[in-house]
């Protein structure tokens, strides 16, 4: 079974990605509401949250895991998946695909919003760099949280507004390396168009679906999907319903820590 981490709603934009493509597929979800937004904490309380949450899906009968979290990326390429008896072919993070797709797509130079900890990893800005793409990085550090919270439009397109100031001409994408962002895509579309930036917007969750499906070859199953959170969040039951309500699915507590 397929297991899906992050640190609350984000990984449901990857989720939605996936039953696209493999509506069959059982899921376990495990989003970690008690601890997000994610993106502003360290690598080192990243790295711990990340094993609680690989531990939470294997416990329910995860065998591999779609890490839906760019801000935990950099840990899923430490010894940290061993720690867990998992190897690297049975984990698929959002980095790695992301950047093999925009070369393919032979992009020169994109502009990557994201969280503060995926900005500060620098993984996108080494991975871009071995395959010639330049990367503009601008971290909005209140965003994720914002969205987790569900506060409204105009806020959440403020602190676009405040983040993209810089920015003073277009690349070939606007790359969404969060995946909460995907939520606030039409506030994206809004600010870049009242600034004349024209590019597209690009939201990876379905290249890192489509890699999943490549990688772990799923075939099966009822289509079920198990949603297990750390806290209880009337956003992110909403968004559960407004995404999933063709599947059969069940939302339970994790016990602690
Ligand atoms: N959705 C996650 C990401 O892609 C985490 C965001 C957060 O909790 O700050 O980075």
């Amino acid at each position: 079974m397929i297991g899906i981490f992050d640190s609350g709603s984000g990984g449901l934009t990857v989720l939605s990605a996936l039953k696209q493509y493999a509506p069959h597929a059982d899921v376990v979800y495990f989003g970690d509401i008690k601890h997000a937004p994610y993106g502003n904490r360290s690598r080192e309380e990243l790295g711990a949250l990340l094993v609680l949450g690989f531990e939470r899906l294997l416990d329910r009968g995860a065998t591999r895991i779609i890490a839906a979290c760019n801000s935990v990326s950099a840990s899923v390429a430490e010894p940290l998946i061993h720690f867990v008896g998992l190897s690297k072919s049975d984990v698929i993070e959002m980095v790695e695909p992301t950047v093999e797709r925009l070369a393919a797509e032979r992009m020169s130079r994109i502009v990557l919003v994201a969280t503060k900890a995926t900005i500060e990893s620098g993984l996108y800005q080494r991975q871009c760099d071995r395959v010639g793409i330049e990367v503009v990085p601008v971290a909005i550090p209140q965003l994720a949280g914002a969205i987790e919270q569900d506060v409204p439009f105009d806020a959440q397109a403020a602190y676009i507004v405040a983040a993209l100031r810089s920015i003073r001409v277009p690349a070939d994408a606007l790359v969404l390396g969060c995946t909460h962002f995907p939520f606030a895509r039409s506030a994206f579309e809004t600010v870049l168009a009242a600034r004349n930036l024209e590019m597209p917007v690009i939201d990876p969750a379905d290249f890192v679906a489509q890699g999943a499906i490549e990688r772990f070859g799923i075939s099966g199953g009822g289509g079920s999907i198990r949603f297990v959170i750390s806290a209880d969040s009337v956003p992110f039951r909403q968004k559960v319903s407004q995404l999933f309500s063709g599947f059969p699915y069940t939302i339970e507590f994790a016990r602690e820590p």
